[in-house]
């Protein structure tokens, strides 16, 4: 019975972790457009578009067109519409409950701080923006104790400035014993490239104080050498810089290129794979009439990171842009890959080990325990 294929069924009630799922990027699609009319925003038409998005688990069909500039172009307007203090509670509220739908019982939700307005019109501060959340996560946690081990967020940085800012309160929060600071990450446009001449030091400042660090990277083609194509190489210095700096975890790592897949094989930097995320933005399933099982397999990384058994997490990225579920990203691996179910709980319970709350042995436990329960004797 654990060795046949895990199915949408058995991957619902997976005890499971999310560690990269942007908050903004969660939100529910039905939210985004509510928040949108009450304030007035028009969405893009891409963000409506897509011929047969399909959240029937058996289907695996997606064709929202969500290349990583229909992405970014999406992203920009998700701000307009989450601008108010009421707004950001609902959201963190909502990825909170469709995270316990989802049997998630660890979440590590990643968010850059932003200036927002309180309902009477009074300015919301970075530091009101995150005590927000974590006031919110606590009362969930609260609520929800008997079904959570630790909900953790970690603070993402645009400009480099703004990373200082960002780093110093994650050093200030964790320093005054919040727990629901657990790292920091760096996300955001990778076509900048600029990780080895701006970030670096704000990073090991976070480093020094014990913070860890996730880092997206290889989401743009990269070439250690190119005549004609600077991008390439540039986008291949960054993710040397990344490689050499050495982070607690890599988001992404999907178009690395041959020498830095060499390189990683021998690092073993815990990789955070996002499986719809990835095929829908480096558009593989477009030539699969939006299938997301031929995309998934055509994963530039995915196959051989299962069969070396490298250390991986499954994820979602932004569940509400890619209109996914954690359910659905392991039951889109398991059935692209006939992995058993023996073979998805080996993976799960592995990755807890590169999780960044400091109670890992406890989580991994508790989940060992009841994914025992599921597969039997
Ligand atoms: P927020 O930080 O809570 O506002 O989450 C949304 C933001 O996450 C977006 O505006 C992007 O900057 C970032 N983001 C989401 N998905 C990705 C990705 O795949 N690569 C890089 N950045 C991303
Ligand atoms: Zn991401």
């Amino acid at each position: 019975m654990s060795h046949q294929e895990a199915n949408h069924e058995f991957c619902k009630r997976l005890p499971k972790i999310e560690l990269h799922a942007h908050l903004n990027g969660s939100i529910r699609e039905e939210t985004l457009v509510e928040l949108a009319r009450e304030r007035g925003v028009e969405l893009p038409p891409e963000f409506h578009d897509g011929f047969h998005t399909n959240r029937d688990p058996s289907q695996f069909l997606n064709s929202k067109p969500r290349s990583l500039v229909d992405c970014f172009h999406i992203f920009s307007f998700i701000p307009k519409c989450v601008s108010d203090v009421a707004a950001l509670e609902r959201i963190t509220r909502e990825a909170l409950e469709d995270a316990a739908d989802e049997n998630i019982c660890y979440i590590e939700l990643r968010t850059g701080p932003k200036i927002l307005f309180h309902h009477e019109g009074e300015v919301c501060t970075k530091e009101d923006y995150l005590g927000t959340i974590i006031r919110v996560m606590e009362s969930f946690e609260r609520r929800e104790l008997n079904r959570y081990e630790a909900i953790d967020r970690r603070i993402k940085s645009k400009t480099v400035e703004e990373a200082y800012e960002n780093v110093d309160l994650a050093i200030e929060l964790k320093a005054s014993g919040c727990k629901q600071i657990v790292g920091v990450e760096l996300g955001g446009d990778p076509t900048k490239n600029d990780f080895g001449e701006h970030f670096l030091p704000v990073f090991s400042k976070a480093r020094r104080h014990g913070l860890p660090i996730s880092i997206h990277c290889g989401e743009v083609p990269m070439a250690r050498e190119s005549r004609d194509r600077p991008d390439l190489v540039r986008a291949h210095e960054e993710a040397l810089s990344i490689l050499k700096f050495g982070p607690e975890r890599l988001g992404h790592s999907l178009l690395i290129s041959e020498d830095l897949g060499v390189m990683l094989d021998d690092l073993l930097i815990p990789v955070e794979v996002c499986p719809t995320s990835n095929v829908l933005t480096l558009e593989l399933a477009n030539h699969e009439e939006g299938c997301l099982l031929k995309g998934i397999q055509n994963h530039p990384q995915l196959r051989k990171w299962l069969d070396s058994k490298y250390p991986i997490s499954l994820n979602t990225d932004d569940a509400g842009i890619f209109a996914t579920t954690l359910t659905r990203e392991y039951a889109l691996v398991a059935k692209a890959f006939h992995l058993s179910k023996i073979d998805l709980s080996n993976m799960l319970i592995d990755s807890v080990e590169t999780i960044f709350d400091p109670g890992k042995e406890k989580l991994k436990q508790a989940i060992t325990t009841r994914v025992n329960m599921m597969l039997g004797p």
